[in-house]
């Protein structure tokens, strides 16, 4: 494993090198929301709209041609990335949410009914909770929760509380967007298939982080965000094991999704063509190949070291701060987040000082509102690491909480 140039990968990140008013640095510490964009993904996004742009999958001229190996490849790319071991495995969707959604109304009502059981926790972003409760509601199922430790882990010694031969699905985060928990998956995937249920997992904050391997994990269904993997918004992805996706109804109808279409019915395409109606994000797409492209030559063994080290960095630091309360567990037992809330300090008010010195986190409850019932609290300042972020970020996330308690008179 070679260790990560952090001034080589700066470089790679022009939105980086241009300063904000009076001067300041960009610190950007919300790639938990949103990650920005190496040269290489906003280059090959202009590449397909000047040099050979067409609608995918429809045409046999030139242009129509390169898309679709374009976009073939950047599926083979995701197919190896997390080595999925088909590439009708690889669906495109607008996002992280659209892949859950998906899971849980194409798969979820054909193969649940009342008196199944459905396993969450109180650390799903709202995005793999929801569409549960909606499915749940739809078919009489229920939605169980698993229990947290103090820590914010995932109880494992309880989890026979909760799984079942009731249990149809157990729908689970790879890393919490709050806590930084990182979940232990294959474990869960084991459990489940014991007790004949399927593991769905939502990978939108795990898959930029880590190695990512759904066939050694035995994940059923895995789901994740171009965006927040360096690529461009509105393309995501849902993987899903062959043999389910067969077992998957669309949730989109219309063109390119179809086998034959008759005047009283129709019959659908295999996947991945019966999961993307209509004209996909074809350039958002292609470009994700280039992300992805770009954490391979990384490599994400060095990506995972390199953001460690920052993410313990920020951990011991942090703790120097009076009144500071950083939430999950110890570092061990998670990824590049950390949020946290100082005693006396409204979160919004201190993410809009912060913001005053250039460094930019998320505040609020990011989108995990029984999460931060649990936590007793209704809202946490979150610092999000990525693979462009450095110890010298982090002093100066502390210089610019400084300042902000200065300004709440905290000190
Ligand atoms: N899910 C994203 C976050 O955690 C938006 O911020």
């Amino acid at each position: 494993m070679n260790p990560l140039d952090i001034d080589a990968v700066r470089g790679d990140f022009p939105i980086l090198h241009k300063p904000l008013p009076k001067g300041l640095p960009l610190v950007y510490l919300d790639s938990g929301s949103s990650a920005q964009k190496p040269q290489c993904v906003i280059d090959k996004e202009r590449e397909v709209y000047e040099n050979y742009y067409a609608n995918a999958y429809r045409g046999v001229y030139r242009f129509g041609s390169i898309v679709d190996e374009e976009l073939e490849g950047a599926r083979e790319k995701i197919r190896q990335f997390i080595n999925a071991e088909h590439s009708e495995e690889i669906v495109f969707t607008a996002g992280c949410t659209m892949s859950l959604n998906l899971v849980a109304s194409g798969w979820g009502k054909r193969n649940l009914k009342a008196g199944d059981e459905i396993i969450l926790n109180e650390m799903e972003h709202h995005a793999n909770l929801v569409p549960w409760q909606q499915l749940a509601l739809q078919t009489g199922a229920t939605c169980r929760f698993l229990p947290l430790t103090e820590d914010g882990r995932l109880d494992m010694d309880r989890i026979g509380e909760v799984l079942s031969d009731k249990t149809k699905v157990l729908a689970v985060t790879g890393m919490s967007n709050v806590l930084g928990t990182i979940n232990p998956i294959a474990e869960l995937a084991k459990k489940a298939h014991d007790a004949g249920a399927i593991i769905v997992v939502d990978g939108a904050q795990s898959v930029p982080h880590e190695q990512t391997d759904v066939v050694a994990s035995e994940i059923d269904f895995l789901t994740f965000s171009g965006h927040k993997l360096y690529g461009p918004s509105g393309i995501g992805v849902l993987y899903g094991k062959r043999e389910l996706l067969e077992q998957t109804d669309p949730m989109l109808f219309g063109g390119h999704m179809i086998d034959r279409v008759y005047k009283d019915h129709s019959t659908w395409a295999p996947s991945p063509a019966k999961f993307e109606a209509g004209t996909i994000q074809i350039a958002q797409a292609i470009a994700l190949g280039s992300a992805i492209d770009y954490m391979t030559t990384l490599g994400m063994e060095s990506v995972h070291a390199h953001e460690r080290d920052v993410l313990e960095y920020a951990y011991t630091r942090l703790q120097e701060i009076p009144g500071m309360r950083i939430y999950g567990p110890g570092i061990e037992h998670r990824g590049a987040i950390t949020s946290f809330t100082i005693d006396g300090a409204h979160p919004e008010d201190l993410a809009q000082l912060l913001d005053r010195k250039g460094v930019f986190v998320r505040h609020g409850h990011h989108c995990t509102m029984p999460l931060h019932d649990l936590l007793g609290v209704s809202a946490t300042v979150r610092a999000s690491f990525g693979v462009y972020n450095s110890r010298g970020d982090v002093d100066a996330l502390m210089d610019a909480i400084q300042f902000a308690c200065q300004r709440l008179r905290l000190t």
